[in-house]
């Protein structure tokens, strides 16, 4: 249809048709057109839809991405919504619906290429899941603030007063990033004493949310690009929120659109089913946690404690990594000809449950739900034969004898039980019918560790059963329009 529009207002000059053909066009669209009577011009257009130009040595590029010109050039200009660029032999020129040129910076991007290929691995996926010990660590760097025991934040652009003054807390995201956003509203709850609501931003985007200059409004995205997390963003502003991102993609949308927030920096994620970005995104939100609550009610040794916490994490995920064949065998006895699969959690560790199962569903093609532990006897337990693997995560906390009963339940109905639990936990290794050890860390901490292995467990699945796993069916790693 815009082909035909354009055409419409085609009389010899493609910049020009193209312009006032868009001024009539409601909705998304990202868009490179070429004219066969102007052979030398190509003229694309954003709105909704991510595009940047890469500026080469006489030579310019489009793309909706920035990988993919990396092996031509790093410099790149991001295009905003309502944007155009006219690319010719003599370079790019941008302009906007009605002015015929505007000025943009020119960006460098740090990525190399070596960062966005496989490096020997079989899969992105796989390499993307160890590389966790690395992105973690450039996700925290220069954040911590051992002596203070606190977060340095200074890209939410917000002051201590207001960070500290902030009444309530909206996260919203979409897939992956909705299951970190309910881990930071345990740590923002359970630390920072701030309500804190988790929406997907599908929802959000199109109730009455209730949400003024007093709400703080957390968006979280890989890409930066997903376009309902983009919406729920506008939406927010638009009430007057304060928004921040936590986003990975460098100079993406969101990322430009926020009034502030934090560069994830866990490198490119190729592989559809996110892996280390989630694992940096509860990262992020956990230094946003440490400054808010020590600002309120942490004491600097509890500030201290949980920095701790956050710089052995690297060490720790290295230590689980090393023991992947162990879930290969896990994957290969209990998952692999499987139909269906239940990821039970509870506390902070029931949105793994969920990112668990999730990740299961995507790669595997299995079905696989995640429930709060306790909620299973409402509806799930029905569905528990000697059929059922049933993945438990239940390191020693908080709520550890409470999932030892909801273990008992599920064995005594006959289902098989897979624990992740820490080391010498006797009480589950004699319930279960197989566990894996997760190495020790404070209680709101433990998800990173958690979601580690059940990622590589997802991972072994889909090999054992020759899915696609970087690109499975009907799944897009950024979902650009609604
Ligand atoms: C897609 C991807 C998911 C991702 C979700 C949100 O569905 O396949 O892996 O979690 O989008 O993407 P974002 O880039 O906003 O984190």
């Amino acid at each position: 249809m815009l082909a035909h529009l354009v055409g419409e207002y085609y009389d010899g000059n493609l910049e020009a048709a193209v312009a006032a053909a868009l001024r009539e066009v409601e909705g998304a669209y990202g868009l490179a057109i070429i004219s066969a009577d102007e052979p030398g011009i190509l003229v694309a257009a954003r709105k909704g839809s991510p595009l940047l130009v890469g500026v080469g040595e006489n030579e310019w590029f489009v793309a909706s991405d920035a990988s993919p010109l990396l092996q031509y050039t790093r410099s790149v200009v991001y295009l905003d919504d309502g944007e155009m660029v006219v690319l010719s032999r003599d370079g790019y020129r941008v302009r906007n619906l009605e002015t015929t040129r505007i000025s943009k910076p020119v960006n460098q991007i740090d990525w190399d290429l070596a960062m966005v290929e496989r490096n020997g691995y079989a899969h992105f996926m796989l390499k993307e899941i160890c590389e966790q010990p690395e992105s973690l660590c450039n996700t925290l760097r220069g954040h911590l603030l051992e002596e203070e025991g606190t977060a340095r934040v200074s890209g939410l652009n917000m002051s201590d007063d207001q960070l500290k003054h902030v009444e309530r807390i909206i996260i919203t995201a979409c897939g992956t990033s909705w299951h970190s956003a309910l881990i930071g509203e345990y740590m923002l709850e359970e630390m920072a004493r701030i309500p804190v609501e988790v929406e997907y931003a599908s929802e959000f985007r199109y109730r009455n949310p209730v949400v003024d200059q007093r709400t703080l409004v957390i968006g979280i995205s890989q890409s930066g690009e997903t376009a309902d997390t983009l919406a729920a963003i506008r939406e927010a502003k638009r009430r007057g929120a304060r928004t921040i991102g936590l986003v990975n993609v460098v100079g993406s949308t969101i990322a430009r659109e926020v009034d502030g927030g934090i560069y994830l920096h866990a490198g490119p994620e190729v592989g559809v089913a996110s892996t280390k970005a989630f694992t940096s995104q509860v990262a992020a939100l956990a230094l946003v946690t440490l400054r808010i609550a020590r600002l309120r009610n942490l004491s600097i040794l509890q500030g201290r404690e949980f920095i701790q916490g956050l710089r052995v994490l690297p060490d720790q995920i290295a230590a689980i990594l090393q023991r992947s064949s162990e879930l290969e065998q896990l994957a290969e006895r209990f998952l692999s000809t499987a139909t269906n699969a239940l990821y039970l959690g509870r506390g902070v560790n029931f949105p793994v449950a969920l990112e668990g199962a999730l990740k299961l569903k995507e790669i595997s093609y299995i079905h696989a739900e995640g429930y709060p532990a306790a909620e299973m006897k409402h509806g799930p337990i029905a569905l528990i034969d000697e059929n059922m693997p049933v993945v438990f995560i239940a390191p020693k906390d908080a709520v550890h004898s409470k999932i030892v009963s909801n273990i008992e339940e599920v064995k005594a109905r006959g289902g098989k039980v897979i624990a992740l639990i820490n080391e010498g936990d006797t009480e589950i290794e004699r319930l279960a019918d197989a566990t894996f050890t997760i190495p020790v860390t404070l209680d709101l901490l433990t998800p990173i560790l958690t979601s580690i292995p059940l990622q590589l467990l997802s991972y072994s699945v889909a090999v054992a059963r020759g899915c696609n796993v970087d690109q499975p069916r009907n799944l897009a790693k950024s979902v650009t329009v609604e």
